[in-house]
């Protein structure tokens, strides 16, 4: 269950601050939602930074984390109004609920790259690396096929790592030096795709395939112009047929 990776916060911010700039006080009030679509609604009070109290509707109650914050949770507590009214609040958050997970939680398909990386000495292989990146949710799987058959032993995968934006990327390494002709896939698996993904290594970049082209097209050029000057050396030598020396002529 990855319940902390994927809570949504939607607040509201009051700041205070004193004219000497010595203090900064600062409440927040949020709706809390998590990946079990459960809400936690909060009001919590921080001054310079310490956080000193909160109302947190798991608990429906006001907490201190001061002397004197305890004191005044303790009469908020005995308040029917307030508690009431935090109440109210948390079926708000509860309402929006379904807005909130349809905006946040639809699932973003992930774009992925696969590249080489140069062996590192001669007796390391070289390394495909697939990536897949922004994605969410969290859960992927990532796994290589080599002409048909999943690979997996030489595979390390880091775990999925957070961007701090809701999404995530990972990385899977395959060590392996790929023999011309040879078929490999990177398959990524992802609650966005319905269906698997493949993604085929391609050992020519597109400079590279560039290059080709290019080559390609000098080498029939160049070979437009040798057929071309051998039809014409040809032709030319058709109409001046060497005459047969006769016998008696010399
Ligand atoms: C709210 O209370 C619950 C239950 O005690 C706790 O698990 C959660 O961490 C609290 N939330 C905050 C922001 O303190």
């Amino acid at each position: 269950m990855q319940v902390h990776s994927s809570v949504v916060p939607c607040l509201l911010l009051f700041l205070f601050c004193s004219t000497a700039d010595s203090y900064f006080g600062y409440g927040l009030i949020r709706c809390q939602f998590d990946s079990r679509r459960e809400v936690v609604y909060l009001e919590q009070l921080y001054f310079n930074k310490v956080f000193l109290g909160q109302y947190n509707s798991t608990l429906g109650q006001y907490v201190g984390y001061t002397e004197r914050t305890r004191k005044i949770a303790e009469e908020l507590n005995k308040s029917k109004g307030f508690l009431e009214q935090a109440a109210k609040n948390k079926k708000k958050c509860e309402e929006n609920r379904e807005l909130i997970y349809d905006i946040f939680l639809t699932p973003v398909e992930p774009s992925v790259t696969l590249r080489s990386v140069e062996a590192a000495s001669a007796t390391h292989p070289g390394m495909l690396v697939c990536s897949a990146y922004n994605f969410y949710p969290k859960n992927i799987k990532l796994t290589w096929l080599r002409n048909g058959h999943e690979v997996t032993s030489d595979v390390t995968t880091t775990e999925e790592l957070s961007n701090g934006n809701w999404l995530y990327q990972i990385h899977s390494h395959l060590e392996v030096k790929p023999s011309p002709g040879e078929k490999i896939f990177c398959k990524v698996e992802h609650a966005s795709l319905m269906q698997p993904k493949l993604y085929e290594w391609e050992s020519l970049t597109p400079a590279d395939r560039n290059k080709i082209a290019v080559g390609t097209a000098g080498l029939v050029l160049g070979l437009v112009f040798v057929l071309g000057g051998f039809t014409f050396y040809k032709k030319k030598n058709k109409g001046h047929q060497p005459v047969p020396t006769s016998p008696g002529t010399h």
